[in-house]
């Protein structure tokens, strides 16, 4: 392999970049970023592979999630809260329900660039560049909004920053103490369908900590009860501003991505000679890789040996987002390639990507589709003896209308009630927790499974 530096991406071929019509100004933008501080520290990401690590061989499982796009406009306190709460909801359903630590990875704190399918759209006959997210430019109908502005990646650097404090404060701070579950509650709609079956898991847990304290076990000693690790990811797909946010380790001597903790390469620009690749072989942050129906096996034996050739446990995530007609069809070749060859991953799914339609002049996403491509990924690792390890969602802890079905049966025509998401569509704070039960219960089957064969095999 050819020597990595931070900017080595900039020879290679690039996919879905934007072009800034004044690069003096982009220049100075990127000098600023790079003397400013890191957002997340590299102890903090080796922390984050060390525990994908125990998911990669089935002692965790990986909940990842959050919006498609993170906004300037919907930058909030009530977001962030609203957003975790959720979060920490599906794991406390996950946790309970399946036994098992969940890794908690948000899309947060940096998610703002977006791939698109094409670069112009057509908008009462005049020809703009396309939206690429609130880091690029303004998703507002003008030539001046469209134009991709450097200075945004200033404040985007400033909203990770604010949103990653905030976050920190709730992990940390007794937000997220597990004797509070039955407050994440509150605010949660009361007549929600899952509302008897959440309250229901809330009493057992508020009866299990009961029963710990009167053994001598409580928060107080045993911090792993009263606060939790919240990682942030996102999309590397601004290369420039990842490279500005690229900084060296001073106990390693190792380079490390600091936009956050975790960083993935999108199934656009996944192509193993191309710039994302590049830039992202040299970070040692967990990364993650998004596998769509268009890549075949051999490359993708390939970009792991890019990506990850001293076969670390915990530095790759493969994101299956096939589509629930694809997924099964597609995903066992691959599965079966990668245990064959012996290299160490986990396996997600990313059961949003692949199920996109269009309803009613509405982007949506079906729930039983997502359902479905869920129950799918998991038929296809128990048939192939390997471990289905996570999930990655778009998500919002608001009660939005954006996919439909759900508990609720959001129709086709109720999407435009609360359509707010300024890319994909998301699941709701109820569609989400709705989720994490079904996965709950396909964990625990899951768990049964392999008992079984362990006690078969004595
Ligand atoms: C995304 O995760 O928002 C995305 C664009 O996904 P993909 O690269 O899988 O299409
Ligand atoms: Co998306």
């Amino acid at each position: 392999m050819p020597a990595w530096t931070p900017d080595s991406w900039r020879s290679k071929p690039i996919q879905q970049a934007p072009v800034y019509p004044d690069l003096a100004a982009l220049g100075d933008v990127e000098r600023q970023l790079a003397g400013f501080p890191p957002l997340v520290f590299a102890g903090e990401a080796r922390k984050l592979k060390r525990t994908l690590a125990k998911v990669s061989v089935g002692e965790g499982f990986l909940l990842q999630g959050g919006d498609c796009a993170e906004s300037f406009a919907e930058h909030s306190a009530d977001n962030i809260r609203d957003f975790f709460r959720v979060f920490l909801q599906m794991a406390v359903v996950l946790t309970f329900g399946a036994a098992l630590p969940v890794v908690k990875v948000g899309r947060v704190a940096g998610q703002f660039a977006k791939p698109r399918t094409n670069p112009t759209e057509m908008f009462e006959g005049v020809e703009l560049p396309i939206y690429r997210g609130d880091i690029i430019n303004d998703s507002a109908y003008s030539l001046a909004a469209r134009t991709p502005d450097p200075t945004r990646q200033l404040e985007a650097y400033r909203q990770s920053a604010a949103t990653l404090n905030l976050l920190r404060a709730f992990a940390w701070g007794g937000y997220a103490n597990l004797a509070n579950a039955h407050r994440w509650m509150l605010g949660f709609v009361n007549d929600s369908p899952q509302s008897g079956r959440y309250q229901e898991l809330a009493d057992r847990i508020t009866e299990t900590l009961g029963f710990m304290r009167a053994i001598g076990l409580d928060a107080e000693e045993h911090q792993e009860l009263s606060r939790t690790d919240f990682y942030t990811s996102h999309e590397a797909l601004l290369l420039g501003y990842e490279q500005s946010m690229t900084r060296v380790d001073s106990t390693s001597g190792d380079h490390y991505a600091t936009s956050g903790h975790m960083i993935w390469i999108g199934d656009r620009t996944r192509q193993f000679d191309h710039a994302h690749v590049e830039y992202c072989r040299g970070v040692k942050n967990p990364l993650g890789l998004k596998c769509g129906p268009s890549l075949k096996t051999d490359d993708l034996l390939r970009l792991i040996d890019i990506l990850n050739p001293s076969n670390e446990a915990g530095r790759l995530t493969l994101i299956a987002r096939f589509g629930s007609e694809k997924a099964g069809d597609g995903l066992p070749a691959l599965v079966r390639a990668v245990k064959k060859e012996g290299r160490s991953v986990v396996w997600s799914c990313d059961p949003m990507h692949g199920n996109t339609i269009s309803a009613g002049g509405f982007k949506t996403r079906p729930f039983d589709r997502i359902m479905s491509e869920i129950r799918t990924f998991f038929a296809v690792h128990q048939a192939e003896g390997t471990y289905a390890g996570g999930v990655h969602l778009e998500m919002t802890g608001k009660n939005v209308t954006e996919c439909t079905g759900g508990a609720r049966a959001i129709s086709e025509g109720d999407l435009s009630s609360r359509y707010h998401t300024f890319c994909d569509p998301r699941l709701n704070a109820e569609q989400a927790i709705e989720v994490a039960f079904l996965i709950a219960e396909l964990l625990k089957a899951e768990r049964g499974q392999a008992l079984a064969r362990e006690e078969a095999a004595e």
